[in-house]
């Protein structure tokens, strides 16, 4: 695996070039303050009557029309919604400059055909692996959010080099920036969402309080045990892995760990990610996107309606609120 740090890159690629931002949200903003802390000329290029304008203004960067933004600028990051780049992208292709690089923070887009560049465009990846707000805190500290970083298309020849000085812009080569491709991070990407961090993880946490409080522990203890521990063995295995934090907990948690984890996470699991893996790879979670976004996200509203009045949910309000 080859990591490059802020030593390896040279940041002259950017030098003189104008970056517009398209999207203003959790990434978009961050890397905006994040480039033009480091000195780049960046505008932010915002839908008419977009909501982000005034706070955009306040910050001190330049805002224009999307369109307008990306016939001004040399780089051009799709920082809006992923399931929107399609549109967005036929959109901004005619004023998008000759030989224009266009950069994403995330491969899906790309690696699932939503958006097919023009040949003459350099086509870049920068993908920090977090979201937007630590990555300008941790900018503004000093220090660095690791990155994917990837070329699709190198149409000028010089698509390599202003990825890595724009990886290096946003401050994430004070971390690492960590060569791949965006068939690799969009699918390395869309399998955890769905299979480890966000998908297997919360439902766990779930299972775990349901079977304690039918099991007649009050709500309440069941959610301290279950959920409200979480952020401790994230911590401990953020800063010393997996060995390193089974090695700090006691003996009784150790053990505990050992005989029940893979009793829960056993083979079955397994082949239920590979297959995950393997619809992804497909494209069948593209097209699902595709349909929610088209259908104004029903499925989401209605899932988040019926998340917030689970017992879950309930036991949390009256932990947080100490009602
Ligand atoms: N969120 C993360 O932590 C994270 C981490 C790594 C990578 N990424 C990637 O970063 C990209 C951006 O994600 P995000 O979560 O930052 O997005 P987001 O917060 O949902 O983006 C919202 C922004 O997009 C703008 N927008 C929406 N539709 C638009 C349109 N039709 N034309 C122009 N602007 C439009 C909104 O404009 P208004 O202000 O006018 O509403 C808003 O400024 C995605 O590719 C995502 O996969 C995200």
């Amino acid at each position: 695996m080859e990591m490059l740090r802020d030593a390896d890159i040279d940041p002259t690629p950017l030098a003189g070039k104008r970056v517009a931002i398209i999207g203003y949200g959790n990434q978009g903003r961050a890397q905006a303050l994040n480039l033009h802390d480091s000195g780049v000329d960046v505008v932010v290029g915002l839908r008419g009557g977009s909501g982000s304008a005034l706070e955009v203004e306040a910050s001190g960067l330049e805002t224009a029309l999307v369109e307008q933004a990306v016939a001004s600028a040399e780089v051009v990051m799709m920082l809006a919604p992923d399931e929107i780049h399609a549109a967005l992208y036929r959109e901004i292709e005619p004023a998008l400059r000759e030989g224009a690089a266009l950069g994403f923070s995330h491969g899906l887009s790309v690696r699932f055909g939503l958006v097919k560049p023009r040949a003459d465009l350099d086509v870049f990846l920068v993908a920090p692996k977090g979201p937007g707000t630590a990555l300008r805190s941790l900018y503004r500290d000093g220090k660095g959010m690791i990155a994917l970083w990837a070329v699709e298309q190198d149409a000028t020849g010089s698509a390599h080099a202003i990825a890595l000085a724009y990886g290096q812009a946003i401050g994430c080569a004070r971390a690492g920036l960590i060569a791949s491709s965006f068939a690799e991070e969009a699918e390395a990407d869309l399998f955890n969402e769905q299979a480890v961090v966000w998908g297997g993880v919360p439902e766990l946490l779930v299972a775990g309080f349901d079977t304690l409080v039918a099991g007649g522990v009050s709500p309440e203890v069941a959610y301290l045990e279950c959920v409200g521990e979480l952020h401790l063995i994230a911590e401990l295995i953020e800063a010393r892995g997996i060995a390193g934090m089974r090695e700090v907990i006691s003996n009784t948690a150790e053990l505990g760990a050992l005989l029940g984890g893979k009793r829960i996470v056993d083979e079955s699991v397994r082949d239920r990610m590979a297959e995950v893996l393997r619809e992804v790879r497909a494209g069948r979670f593209a097209d699902e996107l595709r349909t929610e976004e088209a259908s104004g996200y029903a499925r989401l509203e209605k899932a988040r309606a019926e998340a917030r009045e689970t017992p879950i949910e309930r036991t949390f309000k009256r932990l947080d609120d100490g009602s």
